[in-house]
């Protein structure tokens, strides 16, 4: 891999990439010389797109915290190709983890560990911990090996807005801030990781996923949820930030007819409204499963289309139901 230093342009993490166009393309021998050049390229995965860099490139890694506006307490998963390399970037893997890595890896589980030495401070935001996922997705998996280290990535979307499932959505929010989108079809999940702390001795579920904490409970029994003000949370920084936000007020109902229509207003949920056209917007879902794989999309929708107010229905809290509802009422809290 080169050095970072020897491309002059990559002296400050401020420097922009010299063509403010971000390049658009499929071939991900491109999207790996762009990283080993030390400039952060969007790529899909089976839950968002990411924004990615090598783990040990600090250089490129504030890069992505510029790009996205993230603050830079807030810190990264690692993405893998190969469980060998988690590994190398974490100092111990304790039995539950292992467990888990067995069978849900590749996939959307991302697991916290304590880390290795040389991963450097920027990739983890100073935790003595870094998160770790392997992607269960052909072109993610192609471009880690293509680059030959991990990448860390946050989500590609800026700092506060919803994640994106489209290479177009990641283009919206990022165009001209980053040299690469890497393209891919729209995301599998549509929602990201499910995160897992196993750096102590009782594993704590850090962000609900589509990999619900009944399956994960069914390998390893002993996991803890956390709720708000939870000291665990404190180990998470990302559940501290105001998250997925669109433009438009989101308010949550728990039934369709609680959400007043108008032209400017907009709705999704399970349950259909009385009269959908009298909404600017209206999505019904068959379940919650397809309502989480609409959401971000709906949302970013929402914004193009000028719409004031978003009413969602509150999913039930179980299953994907869980991370779905978490994902609105964290949108929901403009706090
Ligand atoms: O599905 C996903 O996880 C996507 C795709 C791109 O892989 N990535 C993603 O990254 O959602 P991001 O940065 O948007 O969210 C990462 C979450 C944040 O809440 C962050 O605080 C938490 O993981 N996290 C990262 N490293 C951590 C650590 N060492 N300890 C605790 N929480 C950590
Ligand atoms: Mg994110």
């Amino acid at each position: 891999m080169d050095a970072p230093s020897s491309d002059p342009l990559a002296e400050t993490a401020t420097a922009r990439h010299p063509s403010a166009a971000t390049v658009v393309t499929s071939d991900v021998a491109v999207a790996a010389d762009f990283i080993r050049r030390g400039w952060p390229v969007a790529f899909p995965t089976e839950t968002v797109f990411g924004l990615g860099a090598s783990v040990y490139d600090e250089v490129a890694i504030r890069r992505i915290y510029e790009a996205k506006g993230r603050p830079s307490s807030n810190p990264l998963i690692a993405h893998v190709v190969d469980p060998d390399e988690i590994r190398k970037l974490a100092a111990s893997i304790p039995d539950t983890a292992q467990r888990l890595i067995e069978v849900f890896f590749p996939g959307p589980l991302t697991i916290v560990l304590k880390r290795a030495e040389d991963v450097p401070d920027v990739a983890t935001a100073g935790l003595a911990t870094i998160a770790v996922r392997m992607p269960d997705h052909p072109i993610a998996s192609e471009l880690i090996r293509a680059v030959g280290t991990p990448l860390v990535a946050p989500s590609a979307n800026r700092s506060g807005r919803p994640s994106p499932t489209t290479w177009e959505a990641v283009r919206e929010d990022l165009d001209g801030r980053i040299a690469c989108i890497l393209i891919g079809e729209r995301s599998r999940s549509g929602l990201e990781s499910t995160v897992i702390d196993c750096s102590d001795d009782v594993p704590v579920l850090l962000r609900p996923g589509s990999i619900s904490i009944d399956a994960l409970r069914r390998i390893i029994p002993s996991i803890r949820t956390s709720e708000p003000g939870d000291q665990a949370l404190a180990r998470s920084p990302g559940t501290r930030f105001r998250h997925y936000a669109p433009d438009a007020e989101l308010v949550l109902v728990t039934s369709s007819r609680e959400a007043v229509p108008s032209r400017d207003a907009a709705y999704i949920g399970l349950d259909a409204p009385e009269d959908p056209a009298q909404f600017g917007l209206a999505r019904v879902c068959r379940d919650e499963a397809e309502y989480a794989y609409e959401i971000f999309d709906f949302l970013r929708e929402c914004d193009r289309a000028g719409a004031v107010r978003v009413f969602c229905q509150k999913p039930q809290p179980s299953g994907i139901g869980l991370a779905l509802l978490d994902r609105l009422q964290r949108a929901a809290d403009r706090a």
